[in-house]
C-alpha cells in the first residue's frame, strides 16, 4: 500500500511538471496515461494482486488518480482547442444568434377569430362538436327526416362502416347538441370544419370552414336576429355597408332568409367580386323552426329562437385577396408565412 502510494505521488509530480504546446502532445499524453495500454490501465490490473484486507482502500486511491489524470487531459485538451480557436465549448459572444422562427395563425383562423370575437361581445360563447356526426345530428334533429328533398342541397359523404354516420354537413349538428343539454338560455357559437361532397376547384372544396350561431330565450324575435347580424356587418366590414335579406329557405328555419351586404370591393357600383350585381351574400339565417326545438325537449310555445351560419373561406379570401380556395389546405409554408403579421 505504502508502494503505491508512493508512486502514485511520483506519477503526479512528472504530470505537473508536464508541459503542453500541441495536440500532438495532448494525444500523446492521453496514450501514455489513459490508453489501453496506458499507465492508469496497468495500475488497476495490478488491483488483483492486492491482498484482500487493502483492496477498498487501493481501489478508491487508484480511482482517485484516474480522475486526477483526466481532469488534467482535459484541461490539456481544452487549453490546446482554445488556443486554436476550434473549442465548441467557448462562449463567442460576438457571433450573431439564432434565429428564432415565430409561427404564423393561419387565415382561416384569423378570420374565425375576428368572426367570433365579434359576437363574443354581444355575450356569444363558443360550441365545439364532433366531425362525424350521426344522422340525428346533422339532419334529422334539424327538421330533415329520412328522403326529404333538402338533403340533397348538402352533398354529404358518408362514412362507409356506418351508414349512420356521416361527415357533418354544417355545424348545425352542434346547434342540436347544445340545445339538447337542456340549458337555456342559449346564446352560442359554432366554429368548425365542415364537409360536402364538391368538385375541387379554385371557388369550392370539398371542406371547408363554417361559424353558426344560436340565440334561444323567451320573446326572441325577427327583429332580434337582425340587430345581432347588422352589429355584425358593422363591426365587420364597416359602418358604411349596406345590408339586405332575401327570403330563402332552409327545413331547420322558418321564415328563412339569406343576408347580403353591398360589396365591400367597389363599394356597389359593380365588379367581379359581387358579379356586378354590388352584393355580396355572407350568410343564411332565420327563426329555428319549432321542430327543431321540440326534437330537442325545448318547448316553443314558450321559447323562440333565431340561427345563422356563415362560411370562414370566402369572407377570407376577399379580406386576404386569395383567389384559390385550394391555397388554404395545401400547407405552402410560402402561402402561410404571408399572415404572420396579420390579425
Ligand atoms: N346550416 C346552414 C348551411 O350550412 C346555414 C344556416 C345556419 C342557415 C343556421 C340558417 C340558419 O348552409
Amino acid at each position: 500500500m505504502e508502494q503505491l502510494l508512493k508512486q502514485i505521488a511520483a506519477y503526479k509530480s512528472e504530470i505537473e511538471v508536464t508541459n503542453i504546446s500541441d495536440a500532438t502532445q495532448v494525444e500523446e499524453f492521453r496514450i501514455k496515461w489513459l490508453g489501453t495500454k496506458g499507465i492508469v490501465k496497468a495500475m488497476m490490473s495490478e488491483m488483483k494482486n492486492v491482498v484482500p484486507e487493502q483492496k477498498k482502500e487501493a481501489g478508491q486511491v487508484l480511482n482517485e488518480f484516474k480522475l486526477f489524470v483526466e481532469s488534467k487531459f482535459e484541461i490539456f485538451k481544452s487549453s490546446i482547442e482554445t488556443q486554436q480557436g476550434s473549442n465548441v465549448n467557448v462562449l463567442d459572444l460576438s457571433l450573431p444568434g439564432d434565429e428564432v422562427l415565430i409561427g404564423s395563425r393561419h387565415p382561416v383562423t384569423l378570420m374565425r377569430n375576428r368572426i367570433v370575437s365579434i359576437f363574443q361581445r354581444l355575450g356569444f360563447a363558443v360550441a365545439e362538436g364532433p366531425e362525424i356526426e350521426d344522422d340525428w345530428h346533422n339532419f334529422g334533429a334539424l327538421n330533415l327526416p329520412e328522403h326529404h328533398p333538402a338533403r340533397d342541397m348538402q352533398d354529404t359523404f358518408y362514412v362507409q362502416q356506418n351508414p349512420d354516420w356521416v361527415l357533418r354537413t354544417h355545424t348545425s349538428s352542434v346547434q342540436i347538441r347544445e340545445m339538447e343539454k337542456g340549458k337555456l338560455p342559449i346564446r352560442m357559437l359554432m366554429p368548425g370544419r365542415v364537409y360536402r361532397n364538391e368538385t375541387v376547384s379554385a371557388r369550392s372544396h370539398c371542406f371547408f370552414h363554417q361559424v353558426e350561431g344560436l340565440y334561444i330565450d323567451e320573446n326572441v324575435s325577427f327583429a332580434d336576429l337582425k340587430q345581432t347580424l347588422y352589429f355584425f356587418v358593422k363591426e365587420m366590414y364597416g359602418k358604411d355597408v349596406k345590408v339586405r335579406f332575401r327570403p330563402s329557405y332552409f327545413p331547420f328555419t322558418e321564415p328563412s332568409a339569406e343576408m347580403d351586404v353591398s360589396c365591400f370591393i367597389c363599394g356597389g357600383s359593380g365588379c367581379n367580386i359581387c358579379k356586378k350585381t354590388g352584393w355580396v351574400e355572407i350568410l343564411g339565417c332565420g327563426m329555428v323552426h319549432p321542430n327543431v326545438l321540440s326534437n330537442c325537449n325545448i318547448d316553443p310555445n314558450k321559447y323562440t329562437g333565431f340561427a345563422f351560419g356563415m362560411g370562414i373561406e370566402r369572407p377570407a379570401m376577399l379580406k386576404y385577396g386569395i383567389n384559390d380556395i385550394r391555397l388554404f389546405s395545401e400547407n405552402d409554408v410560402r402561402f402561410l408565412k404571408q399572415f404572420s403579421s396579420s390579425i
